[in-house]
């Protein structure tokens, strides 16, 4: 395997095997990251990323199409059934592009949208004024209680019927809690916006009924397919058939959609991608999958506890999700970014992140975020999560010392031994 590569780029098959080597030996706590199945990363690697299918099955810009056809109609029907949703788009590329056609299908330019706030968990994409969102949108935000940590609704409400936006935006990239998707729906109806939610992070739990399903429920919803749903990078849209808002409008809400993806924003589809995402929405319909998200939820309610038993600050004080948010600064006096570089050093891959009301700034802020999807794939148990919360606990009060990195460093990479990854790979 890799023969090929190696001889034709010593560079780049040296990257594969570092990278690799790198992915084995740590502890993966990037709440965003995960491990695909062999069937989903073989599928990557196959001449569908030849092909050329402008447009959607049966109706192609280009021929020789039939096969691919096959495909796409597999991997729309799987998710239909994964998440009970009336009308899918696999075509989007990235999490980011899909927050950018579900926009482009419903808004005009400098329309309003009222979304959280980033520093609350948000997405860059929920209206950040360096990214196209906040340039092209009028966004204004909610956030979190600074006393629960939690989304308050009731000024979700307030917000909503003050701003009168035409879209209400739910969905997040660090919230530890469980979102009220009912009632979004709810204030989004009553001040005649959509309700879009962005479930990047909590697809899994959502596929499985571990945290509320919103698809049956919001007009639009968009997801990257690879955090905890597990498949490729990328991303699909899915919506409600007819459009609630303007229910006179020549097009269905789900043609908006699809016209928005291509020829709106895109050109050809990652065919070899939608094949991947296929196979992945088979994998998590099987019961196993399920079992999987259980345990993602219990080991960070697991790595919660064992937090809380050392004394560290959490927003919201623990999680109900697959996601912590550690005050790293009120916890052990140590900034995010710095958290992050001796975390690194000992082999525990975690990301700097904004806290609720941040003494900070983005790029060195109070707080780290880390999520249990990648660590639950290699196999580990609530057990585990007790030394791993020791280990941070560890390197985080003793960030300059040497010794104690290099003590935790000779650890983890015995303690990963035990749960192998990508055994029967061939590098
Ligand atoms: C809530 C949310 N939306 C969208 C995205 C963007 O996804 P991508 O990185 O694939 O563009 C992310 C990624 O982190 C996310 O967390």
């Amino acid at each position: 395997m890799l023969d090929s590569l190696k001889k034709v780029d010593e560079k780049i098959y040296n990257v594969v095997l570092n990278e690799t080597k790198r992915q084995r030996d740590g502890v993966e706590m990037i709440a965003s990251e995960n491990f695909v199945s062999p069937a989903v990363m073989e599928t990557m690697g196959t001449t569908l990323t030849n092909k050329y299918s402008e447009g959607y099955p049966k109706k192609r810009y280009y021929s020789g199409n039939e096969f691919i056809d096959i495909s796409e109609q597999l991997a729309i029907d799987r998710a239909k059934e994964l998440f009970n949703a009336e009308h899918v788009n696999v075509q989007p590329h990235a999490g980011s592009q899909a927050n950018a056609e579900a926009f482009f299908s419903i808004l005009n330019i400098k329309d309003k949208i009222l979304a959280m706030d980033l520093a609350h968990g948000g997405h860059l994409t929920h209206g950040s004024p360096v990214n196209f969102s906040g340039k092209q949108y009028a966004f204004f935000h909610y956030g979190v209680d600074p006393e629960t940590g939690r989304i308050d609704m009731d000024d979700v409400r307030k917000r909503a019927k003050i701003i009168k936006p035409k879209l209400l935006l739910s969905g997040f990239s660090a919230y530890p809690r469980e979102l009220d998707f009912k009632e979004f729906q709810d204030i989004a109806e009553e001040v005649g916006a959509y309700h879009m939610c962005d479930i990047a992070h909590i697809a899994g739990l959502c596929a499985t009924g571990i945290h509320e399903n919103p698809v049956p429920i919001a007009d639009i919803i968009t997801t990257t397919t690879h955090k905890t749903l597990r498949g490729p990078r990328g991303a699909m849209i899915m919506s409600k058939e007819l459009d609630r808002v303007k229910p006179k409008s020549k097009k269905s809400l789900a043609r908006k959609i699809d016209s928005a993806v291509f020829p709106g924003m895109q050109g050809g589809p990652l065919d070899h991608v939608i094949a991947a995402k296929a196979v992945a929405f088979k994998e998590a319909l099987q019961p196993d999958f399920k079992l999987y998200i259980e345990q993602v939820v219990k080991n960070a309610k697991a790595l919660a506890e064992s937090f809380h038993d050392l004394g560290a600050t959490m927003v919201s004080g623990g999680t109900d999700n697959h996601l912590i948010l550690l005050d790293v600064d009120e916890s052990f006096g140590i900034r995010g970014k710095k958290a992050e570089t001796v975390l690194d050093e000992v082999n525990i891959f975690t990301n700097k992140n904004m806290v609720p009301n941040d003494r900070g700034t983005p790029y060195d802020p109070c707080g780290i975020r880390l999520g249990t999807p990648a660590i639950t794939t290699r196999g580990m148990k609530e057990s585990e999560m007790q030394q791993i919360a020791k280990w941070y606990v560890e390197t985080l009060k003793n960030p300059d010392d040497a010794a104690v990195k290099s003590k935790v460093k000779q650890e983890v990479l015995e303690f990963i031994k035990e749960f192998p990854l990508y055994p029967d790979l061939e590098y």
